[in-house]
């Protein structure tokens, strides 16, 4: 019998390019994973469309339905438990996470931050790297907590700042490093290769996963 394969459900903003690297790696065989459910809490976030396209059900929740966080967040919930999701990834969800998902998905739900964590949270973590002048930038997958950007680190892969480069070549490394490292991690889990115990994280060698 073929194992079982993991159902994603990702959480988008916008754009949705780390969406479509996830879904391009899952369609390439990279993944034992496939993407389950798209939920957007914007109707023209363009990661619906990319979704469509790729057949998968595109859902737009909108805030201003649901008369509390809580209850929208419910809402959530219910959608990834419709589509049997196993694990929740946030990818470029410009919003914190509620319980109401946390705690449904114990150690399930992932974020993807485009900086080293802790340096640089927040919304424009390229921008302000890029501004503070370092030298070595990165990318971050983290498990989410009720937090933005905080919860313990899984993965980080740096990203060297060259003297040629500008702000737009530095972000477009940035995305590439994340378009690598996002599903690497997915399949990690997958695998169940991610053991978590307080804040850290270990990940077992190949063999020792499923
Ligand atoms: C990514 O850089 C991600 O790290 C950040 O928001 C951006 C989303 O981009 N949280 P996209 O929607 O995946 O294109």
């Amino acid at each position: 019998m073929p194992e079982k394969r993991m159902r994603v459900g990702v959480l988008i903003s916008g754009g949705g390019t780390n969406l479509q690297a996830i879904i391009d790696a899952s369609r390439a065989g990279r993944l034992d994973a496939d993407v389950a459910v798209v939920i957007a809490n914007h109707e023209g976030a363009y990661g619906l469309e990319r979704a469509r396209k790729a057949h998968i059900p595109a859902v737009w929740l909108d805030r201003a339905a649901y008369d509390t966080f809580s209850a929208y967040n419910h809402a959530i919930r219910l959608a990834f438990e419709e589509h049997e999701v196993d694990l929740v990834v946030m990818a470029g969800y410009m919003r914190l996470l509620g319980t109401e998902v946390l705690n449904a998905f114990p150690n399930r739900v992932l974020n993807i931050h485009p900086a080293l964590l802790p340096s640089f949270p927040g919304s424009s973590g390229i921008r302000d790297a890029w501004d503070y002048g370092v030298k070595i930038a990165g990318v971050t997958v983290h498990f989410a907590n009720e937090k933005f950007d905080e919860g313990p680190i899984i993965a980080q892969e740096a990203v060297s700042i060259e003297p040629d480069d500008t702000i737009e070549t530095f972000e477009a490394k940035i995305h590439e490093a994340e378009y690598r490292l996002y599903p690497q991690v997915i399949q990690w889990m997958a695998r169940g290769r991610v053991v978590i115990e307080g804040r850290g994280t270990t990940i077992l060698p190949q063999s020792a996963g499923r």
